[in-house]
């Protein structure tokens, strides 16, 4: 178990994510409506591995010129980050079966827009690994979006309380995490 302090201009300065968005020409910027770090309990590989996913995909399924932004704030009690983008979109009648193991939008789902995704040949495995990873941590991912004009997902991950003194206490007992 690691004590995560979410600050998104680390993840946004991960090097996968920044080398993409410039070899795509997709704009990446990132909104930080906190003042304050928030803490989240969990395993921070993970946790990266989740929101790198979700940037990846956005990139990956906007057009050049196109947007990508990467929000982070809090509710009462869950951090909340949301990846918007000005891309694709998805079809409503896909928006569940995203999250399907090898799932992947049939170009004919799009109307017949242009798709570069198409060629990017993914496997249809991101988004089911980020839900696993996402229910693991007891949080929540939801998926809003508009064919044609872009898709904003949103995961809310539960805020931890502990005091950051209590840390290693709670680091000795429960050494390993999943
Ligand atoms: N931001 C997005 N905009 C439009 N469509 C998306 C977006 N994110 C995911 N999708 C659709 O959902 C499908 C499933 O996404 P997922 O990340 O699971 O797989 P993938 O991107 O196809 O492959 P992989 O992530 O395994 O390389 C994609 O093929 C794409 O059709
Ligand atoms: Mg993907």
């Amino acid at each position: 178990m690691a004590l995560l302090i979410f600050f998104l201009e680390g993840i946004l300065l991960l090097n996968t994510p920044i080398a993409i968005a410039f070899s795509a020409k997709v704009i990446l910027t990132s909104a930080i409506r906190v003042e304050q770090p928030l803490n989240i309990v969990g395993d921070s590989e993970q946790l990266y591995r989740l929101v790198s996913n979700l940037i990846i995909n956005a990139i990956q399924y906007t057009p050049q010129f196109g947007k990508v932004t990467v929000v982070l704030d809090r509710s009462e009690n869950n951090a909340v980050i949301q990846v918007q983008d000005t891309g694709i979109g998805i079809p409503h009648q896909e928006l569940t079966r995203i999250f399907d193991r090898f799932y992947r939008v049939n170009s004919d789902a799009y109307g017949g827009l242009r798709l570069r995704s198409r060629k990017t040949g993914g496997s249809g495995l991101g988004l089911a690994i980020a839900q696993a990873i996402i229910q693991s941590h007891q949080g929540s991912l939801n998926v809003q979006s508009q064919l044609g004009k872009g898709s904003t997902f949103t995961i809310q991950l539960p805020l931890d309380v502990t005091p950051i003194s209590q840390f290693k206490l709670l680091y000795r007992r429960q050494p390993k995490f999943q």
